[in-house]
């Protein structure tokens, strides 16, 4: 029997995880810069709370969840996204809740049962950050300031920002009623899908890129019409603030997003290159949901960011050669001294050593190979040093795989350590 990697998932393998490794390291950095502290919670949760958290009526939860029960027939669903999540982990930690605004962060899996295509899987990644308890419209412009560092550190500057309001609980409804008046007029000329959505979801219509609904679409009422005063100025407050902060937004009044949870500010952030699936991430606010789970009045806005698109975006460059090549290979020159290779390889690693920084990247043979295999796997994997045991009387026997030559008179380990790390940071027989 052949096993396979289930349809929609995918492995990430060396290079792309450690890409992948730098890209989440990145954004950690840039999520503490801005004071966002990093929450786990489970990978599943009960399937009520994405019932509730995320709407009934949204494609998510009536076609997408991944949902099982337990041995005790309690409903349990693989998380499709992280905000529903956290809010619930946010509503049950009184520290939490005393952080008045709570600066919160997470990163992971999400499963959603959609048709797999390039940029579109059932297991993805999520960088995601929420700001619970600010109606301002000052922690809607810091979500999105931050969107767009995470963006530049991981070597995305030119991404565009989409930017919507969908109005509140006084205006939405208005205009939900406006927009299923006028796509009830038009249902002749709308797809199958928008026909559902009208009884569904009729907002959701916006959103739809069959080109033959284009010209009904295009008709639609614009919510930014129908805003109330309060979310009028709320939206206008964003929009100034991002333009002080030099970020440059397209206002897109079909913006609607997929989630039911939002209230006034929307965005998505798309990257050029990434075809049809080209939102790298996008969030907004939501002012009801901390209530309508449970907790009191806490408006909030958050977004998360689909690390496989990053991924996508930045491109699968080459890691740094720092990272992939080891400093040295450590060679037997007798099977006798494989376990002092071990030893050696351990010690030249520095990981012990305060302040040394990143350790050294070194590796030794655990195949019982000849002193000429070693050397052969040794130029194989890159390394830019051979380290030769037992040392002698001389000492160890060091050669530069670059330069094809011996290097060192009489060193210890410490002094070999401290060459190669010396030899690193001047990229020395770097290749
Ligand atoms: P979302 O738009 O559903 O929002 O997902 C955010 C991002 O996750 C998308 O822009 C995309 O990059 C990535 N993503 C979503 N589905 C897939 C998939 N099937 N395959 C690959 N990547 C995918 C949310 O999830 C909200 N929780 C965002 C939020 C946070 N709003 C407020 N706070």
């Amino acid at each position: 029997m052949k096993f396979q990697v289930p349809r929609g998932t995918r492995d990430i393998l060396p290079p792309d995880s450690e890409r992948w490794a730098e890209m989440e390291e990145q954004a950690r950095r840039i999520l503490g810069s801005y004071g966002y502290r990093e929450v786990r919670t489970p990978i599943f949760e009960a399937t009520e709370l994405f019932v509730r958290g995320v709407g009934e009526s949204t494609d998510i939860v009536r076609k997408e969840l991944y949902t099982f029960q337990d041995r005790k027939g309690r409903s349990l669903t693989l998380r499709p996204e992280g905000t529903a999540p956290l809010v619930r982990a946010y509503l049950e930690s009184a520290p939490l809740r005393q952080e008045t605004p709570a600066r919160l962060s997470y990163l992971g899996p999400m499963f959603r049962y959609e048709r797999p295509q390039a940029g579109r899987y059932r297991q993805f990644w999520q960088i995601g950050a929420e700001l619970l308890g600010s109606k301002e419209p000052t922690a809607d412009a810091e979500m999105i300031d931050l969107f767009v560092s995470i963006m530049r550190a991981v070597g995305l500057p030119n991404v565009k920002v989409l930017l919507n309001s969908l109005g509140d609980g006084a205006c939405r409804p208005v205009y939900r009623e406006q927009v299923r008046d006028y796509f009830g007029r038009h249902l002749d000329r709308l797809c199958e899908d928008d026909r559902e959505r009208f009884t569904s979801n009729p907002l959701r219509i916006l959103d739809c890129k069959i080109p033959a609904c284009q010209p009904v679409l295009a008709g639609a009422p614009s919510v930014l019409d129908a805003l109330c005063d309060d979310c009028r100025s709320h939206f206008a407050a964003v929009q100034e603030a991002l333009r002080l902060l030099g970020i440059e937004v397209e206002v897109a009044p079909r913006l609607v997003r997929g989630l039911d949870y939002y209230t006034r500010t929307v965005f998505e952030v798309h990257a050029s290159n990434l075809g049809a699936q080209s939102a790298v991430g996008g969030g907004g606010r939501y002012d009801q949901l901390v209530q309508e789970l449970g907790g009191s009045e806490t408006p909030s806005i958050g977004f998360s960011i689909g690390t496989d698109r990053l991924l996508l975006a930045t491109g699968t460059a080459r890691p740094e050669a720092a990272l992939a090549e080891p400093d040295a290979y450590i060679v037997a020159r007798q099977p006798e001294a494989a376990t002092e290779a071990l030893t050696a390889a351990r010690a030249l690693r520095g990981i012990l050593d305060p302040g040394e920084g990143r350790p050294l990247r070194v590796m030794t043979d655990v195949q019982g190979r000849s002193a000429s295999s070693q050397m052969k796997v040794a130029s194989r994997v890159g390394a830019r040093h051979v380290v030769f045991v037992p040392r002698d009387a001389e000492g160890f026997a060091v050669r530069d795989m670059v330069l094809g030559k011996d290097e060192m008179k009489q060193p210890d380990l410490d002094t070999l350590r401290t060459w190669l790390r010396a030899r690193r940071a001047a990229g020395g027989g770097s290749r």
